[in-house]
């Protein structure tokens, strides 16, 4: 087995530092404490070609293997998680909803200006009484000849509030078990789109989360995506490949985390020695190394079946569970090291500590990551799938 990654791979690893060293590093902090919307980034990360790593080069995109885009959300997130989970959400999820399922006038409209940033893309799935249980939502979407017409509410939609299209999940048609789901693409600027609000969160800050209304929302029927009926697959569908975008955010934070707690180790000195000289930190960097190395492999893993074109839903969503929990571990032992500085907004191991919460949480909780591997691994023992 080859862990090594080419020499294009090496090359778009050390740019994306590059370019993140120069227009993140500086001012991560200021956007998190200000909670500004670094717009500017994503034209540039447009420009460079990375927001186009999910789109075929027929709509302007610079398509990649995705190992590499993942390799690319990695480097970001090491130094914005919250700039890697734009990036994520606007190409795993709005960019390939329409790059796979999307018709040739859906890709010409929208492909070309979001592989290039002109355009940003959110993903609307969850409601306020629909996370976990994703098909249990309520927003309907009912047909009136050439337009559908969408009443709902959808929740916890990241960039929704600065995105200038998503993808809609909706009733069309049926009740309880028998109700299908489908997609849609809607503009921001549809008429009877409202932002009700933007979530107060704990971390984040720079990446919005919106509360949207649809309020008798009239869009065009050429805006449903994919075959009506089908959204619910659809949806998991894209999931399982940006939980492998997730997990790779995380290996990202984590690897910053672990870095830091290092950093601090070496300069601390307490009881006449620097504490890295102490056995009970030396333990913990080398729990928290092994952690994220473990978390990066099976990451790496989980996008090379994607590239291989084999299953890869139970592996991606190990690698979230596990990336996830993970860098919740690494980020707790690194503000650990730090004592007291740590608990302090003066050291950024404590914006890394608030970060790593959520990514157990959003784009489905470990339980449910748990969940969809043991169905799989049922599934594959009643030898439904191999
Ligand atoms: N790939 C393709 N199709 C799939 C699939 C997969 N991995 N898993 C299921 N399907 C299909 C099923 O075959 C079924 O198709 P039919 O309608 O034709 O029968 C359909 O999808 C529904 O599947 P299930 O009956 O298995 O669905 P379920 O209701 O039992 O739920 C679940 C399964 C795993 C709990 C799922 O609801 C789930 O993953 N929940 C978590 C939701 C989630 O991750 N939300 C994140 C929100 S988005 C977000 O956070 C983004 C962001 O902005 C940060």
């Amino acid at each position: 087995m080859d862990f090594s990654l080419t020499e294009e791979q090496k090359l778009l690893k050390e740019m994306v530092r590059e370019f993140a060293e120069r227009e993140i590093a500086p001012y991560v902090d200021n956007w998190e404490r200000e909670h500004l919307f670094p717009r500017e980034v994503f034209r540039k990360l447009g420009e460079l070609g990375i927001l186009g790593m999910t789109t075929e080069p027929a709509y302007g995109g610079t398509k990649s293997d995705y190992l590499s885009f993942i390799l690319a959300l990695e480097e970001l997130s090491r130094f914005s998680a919250s700039v890697a989970l734009t990036v994520s959400v606007h190409s795993s999820l709005f960019i390939k909803a329409i790059q796979e399922y999307g018709r040739e006038e859906q890709k010409k409209k929208y492909l070309p200006r979001a592989a290039k940033g002109e355009i940003l893309g959110a993903f609307s799935l969850s409601e306020p009484g629909a996370g976990s249980d994703a098909a249990n939502l309520l927003t309907k979407a009912r047909k009136e000849g050439n337009v559908f017409v969408i009443n709902g509410i959808k929740s916890w939609v990241t960039t929704g509030s600065e995105a200038d299209a998503l993808i809609l999940f909706a009733v069309t048609s049926g009740e309880k078990e028998k109700k299908r789901i489908s997609a849609f693409i809607v503009d921001r600027d549809s008429p009877g789109l409202q932002i009700l609000k933007i979530e107060e969160k704990m971390g984040f800050n720079s990446s919005p989360t919106a509360q949207i209304a649809f309020e008798e929302c009239r869009i065009p029927t050429e805006n449903l995506l994919g075959e009506e009926g089908r959204g619910m697959a659809i949806a998991l569908k894209l999931l399982d490949g940006s939980r492998i975008g997730i997990a790779a955010q995380a290996v990202g934070l984590a690897q910053t985390a672990l870095e830091l707690g290092i950093r601090y180790a070496k300069e601390r000195e307490a009881f006449g020695q620097k504490i890295a000289s102490f056995e009970a930190i030396q333990f913990m960097l080398a729990d928290g190394a092994t952690l994220v190395e473990a978390a990066r492999l099976l990451t790496y893993r989980a996008a090379s079946l994607v590239d291989h074109n084999l299953p890869y839903t139970k592996e991606a969503a190990m690698a979230k569970l596990f990336a996830t929990e993970a860098a919740n571990k690494i980020a707790y032992i690194a503000l650990q090291i730090h004592g007291g500085y740590g608990y302090s907004r003066e050291y950024p191991i404590e914006r890394l500590y608030r970060e790593a919460r959520v990514t157990t949480i959003y784009e489905g909780t470990s339980e449910i990551q748990r969940l969809v591997i043991a169905r799989q691994l049922i599934r594959e023992a009643e030898g439904l799938i191999s």
